[in-house]
C-alpha cells in the first residue's frame, strides 16, 4: 500500500494537477481571441454577441486560471465520509495566504511532521520568498543551519568518516529541506513497515485537498470513539478519513464490506493540545496546529500561488479594458452603416 501511495505521488509530479493549469488556459484565451479580430466582416447583427461572446468566453477561462482549485471540493468527496468544515484566507480567487499562520505551520512541520516525512521540493530559502512564510534572511540561514544534510565527498573522494558514517554539515539556504531518514528502507524500518509519502505535493496528490489532509490530521478517534469492532490494533490507528488501509475481519459484514467509516493507518496521531507552543500566543489547540500546518502544506505545493493569483487578475482587468475598446471600435466602425 505504501508503494502505492508514492506512486500517486509521483505521477502527481509528472502530470500537474488541474490547479496548474496556467499555460494550456493562456492558450485556450489566445484562440478565443481570433473571433474578436475578425469581427466587423461578420454580419452587422452578430458582431456584438461574437464580441461580448469572446468576452464572456476570455472571462470564463481567466477565471479559471485564477480559482481552479475553487471545482476540487465539489470533485472531492465522492465515496469517503464527509470532510470537516474548514476554511483558509488563501481560498478563492483572490485569496492571500496568511503569513502568520504559514509561519506557524512551518513550525508544526519542523517540530512534528519532519521526524517522519521529508518535504524534498522546498529549499530552505523557499522559506523567504514572496508570497511564502516571508521568514527574514537572518531567521532564513538561522532555520537552515539547524539542519543536517550530507557533506558530500571529501579531499579523499570520501563521503563517509573515520566511523563509517554518512559526513553531515549544516543546511545552507540553498539546500534542499534535509530528510529524516537516509532511503525508503530506513523510512519503512522506522514506522513499522509503512512509508510516510514525502509531503510536498500531498496536498494536490489526495482527494479533497486541504480539507482532507486537515480532516485526517485533526480527525483521529480514539477512545470511546473509536468502533468496538476493531478491537486491539498494535502499531495502526483507526482514521474515519483514511481510506486506503484495513480493517479487520470483525468490521466487516458477510458480504465482506467494511461496517465502518475509515481504516486503520501506520501514523500514530501527530498531533494533540499543546504539542507545540506557538511565539505569537496562538491558542496551540489541535485544529489550529491541523490548520496553520495545512496551510504551510498548501503553500509548499504550490509556492507561487499569490502570483499566479496576481496574473490572473490582471489578465481579467486587461480583458474588460478589452472587451470596452471592441466595443466602442464596433460602434465607431459600424455607426454610418445601415445594419
Ligand atoms: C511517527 C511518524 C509520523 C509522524 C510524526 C507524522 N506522520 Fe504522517 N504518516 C506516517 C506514516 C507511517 C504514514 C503512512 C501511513 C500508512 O500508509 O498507513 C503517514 C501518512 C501521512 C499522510 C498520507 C495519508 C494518505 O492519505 O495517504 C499525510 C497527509 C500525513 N502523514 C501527514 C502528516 C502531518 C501533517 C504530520 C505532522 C503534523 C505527520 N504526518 C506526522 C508517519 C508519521
Amino acid at each position: 500500500m505504501g508503494a502505492g501511495m508514492n506512486s500517486s505521488v509521483n505521477q502527481q509530479i509528472q502530470s500537474p494537477s488541474p490547479r496548474r493549469r496556467g499555460p494550456i488556459a493562456i492558450a485556450a484565451s489566445a484562440q478565443s481571441l481570433t473571433p474578436v479580430v475578425r469581427a466587423p466582416r461578420l454580419r452587422g447583427g452578430g458582431t456584438l454577441g461574437v464580441v461580448l461572446k469572446s468576452a464572456v468566453t476570455l472571462a470564463f477561462v481567466a477565471g479559471l486560471l485564477l480559482s481552479p482549485g475553487a471545482i476540487a471540493p465539489a470533485l472531492a468527496q465522492e465515496g469517503g465520509p464527509k470532510l470537516k468544515a474548514v476554511s483558509w484566507p488563501h481560498e478563492g480567487p483572490f485569496g492571500l495566504f496568511d503569513q502568520a499562520s504559514l509561519q506557524r505551520g512551518f513550525q508544526v512541520y519542523k517540530e512534528v511532521c519532519a521526524s517522519c516525512h521529508s518535504l524534498i521540493y522546498l529549499s530552505y530559502r523557499d522559506l523567504g520568498g514572496k508570497g511564502g512564510p516571508g521568514f527574514k534572511p537572518a531567521e532564513v540561514e538561522a532555520i537552515a543551519a539547524t539542519a543536517q544534510v550530507p557533506a558530500g565527498p571529501d579531499d579523499k573522494g570520501e563521503i563517509t568518516d573515520e566511523n563509517g558514517s554518512l559526513r553531515m554539515r549544516p543546511a545552507l539556504p540553498s539546500d534542499h529541506f534535509a530528510k529524516p531518514f537516509p532511503n525508503e528502507a530506513a523510512a519503512r524500518a522506522g514506522n513499522g513497515g509503512a512509508l510516510p509519502p514525502d509531503l510536498s505535493v500531498i496536498v494536490n496528490a489526495r482527494h479533497g485537498g486541504p480539507a482532507y489532509i486537515y480532516s485526517l490530521i485533526a480527525g483521529f478517534e480514539e477512545g470511546d470513539k473509536r468502533p468496538k469492532c476493531l478491537g486491539e490494533t498494535p502499531g495502526k490507528f483507526y482514521n474515519p478519513y483514511f481510506a486506503n488501509g484495513e480493517v479487520p475481519d470483525a468490521c466487516k459484514d458477510k458480504n465482506g464490506k467494511s461496517t465502518i467509516e475509515g481504516t486503520l493507518i501506520a501514523m500514530p496521531p501527530p498531533l494533540d493540545p499543546g504539542r507545540v507552543d506557538f511565539a505569537d500566543g496562538t491558542p496551540n489547540t489541535t485544529e489550529q496546529m491541523a490548520k496553520d500546518v495545512t496551510a504551510f502544506l498548501d503553500w509548499a505545493a504550490e509556492p507561487h500561488m499569490e502570483a499566479r493569483k496576481m496574473i490572473g487578475f490582471q489578465v481579467m482587468v486587461y480583458l474588460l479594458v478589452l472587451a470596452g475598446f471592441f466595443y466602442v471600435s464596433y460602434r465607431h466602425i459600424w455607426k454610418d452603416v445601415d445594419h
